[in-house]
């Protein structure tokens, strides 16, 4: 009996023993599915280092709890890409580069960093340009931003700045990427010369159109009257001649009435 006994109690343990490793490799496995589960911006910028000041910004104008919000939600199913300046990117710009802005102009610069789609680096050549970011309307003066890549340079140009990306990303997930940008990306509508208004010249243009129209009409005539007088001088001097004749009648008889 106590062998019997004891033989059951071995093959359970044996049996413990050997469903351990399987019932761990199920536990190994199960975390696997968890890095899907996007990783903050924050955390991946601040695990890489030097981006304090684009930090910052991200915290400042709540940017960061829109992405992250942003990566949570389902409208976003498209992910997100950002364009990370680090530190010594914000220090090369002149003094007071970014104490200019409002608040509202601060957020539109974050929001230029970012657009509302995954760009793996093998997609960077193959952007279609102006590229919308968050920052909204690509209109000449706006918000445009262009990338240009040929396998060994990828280049960002805003119009104001022109940048160059680093190729391989800081952080490549499958609703985030991030890459690592060497400037501050300013947009054309807080740092570009002022566009003269593109609508106005058009109505402008299209009225004069309208009035040269009718002057070019009552022109016309006088360009016939012209060509006709090189092309007939003869009738020209003819008809010269009678109406010429008739004035110097008429003022006769003008002076002849005077006196
Ligand atoms: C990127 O910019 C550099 C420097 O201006 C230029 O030499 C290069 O041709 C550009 N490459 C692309 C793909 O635009
Ligand atoms: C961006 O690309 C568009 C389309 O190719 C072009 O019209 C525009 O001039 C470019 N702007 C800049 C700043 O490179
Ligand atoms: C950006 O690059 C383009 C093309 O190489 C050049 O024409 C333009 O002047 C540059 N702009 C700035 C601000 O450096």
């Amino acid at each position: 009996m106590a062998a019997s006994h004891l033989a059951v109690l071995l093959m359970f343990a044996a049996a413990v023993l050997s469903a351990a490793p399987v019932a761990r490799g199920q536990a190994a496995s199960a975390p696997a599915p968890a890095p899907a589960a996007p990783k903050t911006i924050t955390a991946i910028l601040t695990k890489a280092g030097q981006f304090t000041k684009f930090l910052q910004l991200l915290q400042s104008t709540r940017e960061a709890e829109q992405i992250t919000n942003q990566l949570k939600g389902k409208s976003s199913s498209g992910g997100l890409t950002v364009f990370a300046p680090p530190d010594n990117a914000f220090t090369a710009l002149p003094v007071g580069t970014l104490n200019s802005l409002s608040d509202q102009q601060k957020t539109s610069l974050v929001q230029f960093h970012v657009v509302s789609m995954v760009m793996p680096a093998s997609q960077l050549e193959t952007v279609s340009n102006p590229l919308r970011t968050q920052a909204g309307d690509t209109g000449p003066g706006k918000y445009p931003l262009n990338i240009t890549a040929d396998g060994t340079n990828v280049n960002v140009s805003t119009g104001v700045v022109n940048a160059t990306l680093d190729g391989t990303p800081l952080y490549a997930g499958d609703r985030l990427v991030v890459y690592q940008v060497n400037k501050v990306l300013l947009p054309w509508a807080l740092y570009g010369p002022a566009l003269p208004p593109a609508p106005a010249p058009a109505p402008a243009e299209s009225k004069k159109k309208k009035k040269t129209a009718p002057d070019a009409a009552a022109d016309a005539p006088a360009a016939d009257t012209a060509a006709g007088t090189t092309a007939s001088e003869a009738a020209r001097g003819v008809r010269g001649v009678g109406a010429g004749s008739w004035v110097a009648v008429a003022v006769a008889a003008a002076m002849w009435w005077a006196m």
